[in-house]
């Protein structure tokens, strides 16, 4: 039996495709979701707009410090393999889910899958960075979305075994854009005709005041009018630092609750740009369905694939620097067209039959 660790927003959506490929499959597995993320917008709307089961496990570990949201999953997670006994426990990406998920299988000696190893931002600074390091190493199968990543894990002399497969998140992205054209009427509630995407939760960034009031600027003043479905996080940290309200009055800015994934898909057909800190959003400005040149509010990226390929370019997050290349490219820019670094959308198929195979 294979056991499926979810635990937020962007594991729901990434390991879609890997469920659907067991299930077309008749293979047994079961879902266990940590709820890490739990609020309708950051996770049961993911289960309804891809059409996923319902979990089998809801371990309900909720928010908290990083050693205290680890602890409590790695605890619970290792409650749940005892009792369900699986063959092979896989995670998918960074999160403090997945280094929990993997951490708990390796100790009961059960095989770890990895999906989308490999990819590595050298900063340290990221939790990311520490949980999908530690994740590929205790991991029996890697499956790299790519050569650099699976450069990468040969760097590092991993154990497990390494293929390239792509990302299951273009998988995602070709599957469900043509319901989100038939289905979303986000763009009914768009208040410009022409707008730019924003999205920005990263903990180094929006837990830093002097980052997230740079960020504040750059919406308010970008050349585009900005659309932003604001993530939890952000919203708090807004609150805590006073700028909250200069956001939210701003003429040039509309926010929106964190929005299900046809909706944003949506968003991200339609809109001239991306200016983000997320990482899927990266791979998903690639898809052949998507093409959207992507600012990137930091200062390095596990996605260099992306900027190789025109798609994305690091900017940092200074308002200044930020403003001065969004400029640049409204004025000037290109939108790229190349085909995607993150594969055909047929991911999850290929690490489904590896699967069969070990
Ligand atoms: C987590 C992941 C990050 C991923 C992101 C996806 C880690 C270390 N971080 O970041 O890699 O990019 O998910 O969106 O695992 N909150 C709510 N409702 C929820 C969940 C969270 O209000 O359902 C708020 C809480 O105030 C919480 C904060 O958001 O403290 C942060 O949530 P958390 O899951 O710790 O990290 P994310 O920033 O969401
Ligand atoms: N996403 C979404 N609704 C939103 C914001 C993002 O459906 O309001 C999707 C997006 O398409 C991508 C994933 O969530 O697939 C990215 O999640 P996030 O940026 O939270 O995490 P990261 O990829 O940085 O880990």
């Amino acid at each position: 039996m294979i056991s499926v660790v979810v635990g937020t927003r962007p594991e729901i959506i990434k390991m879609g495709p890997i469920i659907f490929q067991l299930q077309k499959r008749q293979l047994d597995f079961n879902l266990v979701h940590t709820a890490q993320h739990y609020d309708v917008e950051l996770s049961s709307i993911f289960f309804d707009d891809l059409g996923l089961p319902s979990p089998d496990h809801v371990l309900d570990i909720g928010s908290g410090s990083q050693g205290e949201q680890t602890g409590e999953a790695l605890i619970r997670l290792e409650k749940t393999f005892v009792d369900c006994s699986p063959g092979v426990v896989l995670v998918e990406g960074d999160t403090n889910t997945v280094l929990a998920g993997a951490l708990a299988a390796a100790k009961l000696g059960i095989d770890v899958g990895h999906i989308e190893a490999g990819l590595r931002s050298h900063d340290l600074r990221m939790p990311e960075e520490h949980n999908r390091r530690l994740t590929d190493h205790l991991s029996s199968y890697l499956f790299a979305p790519t050569k650099v990543a699976e450069g990468n894990l040969k760097k590092e002399n991993v154990w497990g075994r390494i293929w390239i497969t792509g990302n299951t998140v273009i998988d995602a992205c070709l599957t469900f854009m043509k319901t989100a054209e038939e289905k979303s009427a986000i763009l009914d509630r768009v208040e410009f005709d022409k707008f730019c995407l924003v999205t920005a939760h990263r903990k180094e960034n929006v837990d830093d005041p002097k980052v997230l009031s740079d960020f504040v600027e750059i919406f308010c003043r970008c050349p585009v009018p900005v659309v932003y479905p604001i993530h939890p996080r952000t919203v708090k940290m807004l609150k805590t630092y006073d700028l909250y309200g200069k956001l939210s009055e701003s003429e040039n800015v509309q926010l929106l609750p964190p929005i299900g994934y046809l909706d944003f898909l949506r968003l991200m057909g339609d809109c001239e740009f991306i200016l983000t800190d997320s990482g899927g959003i990266q791979e998903e400005a690639t898809s052949p369905n998507t093409r959207k040149k992507v600012f990137v509010l930091r200062i390095s990226t596990e996605r260099p694939e992306a900027v190789e390929a025109g798609y994305a370019q690091v900017v940092g997050t200074s308002a200044k620097d930020v403003l001065d290349a969004v400029t640049r490219f409204v004025d000037e820019g290109e939108t790229p067209s190349g085909p995607s670094p993150y594969g055909d959308g047929k991911a999850a198929e290929r690490i489904v039959d590896l699967l069969g195979d070990v």
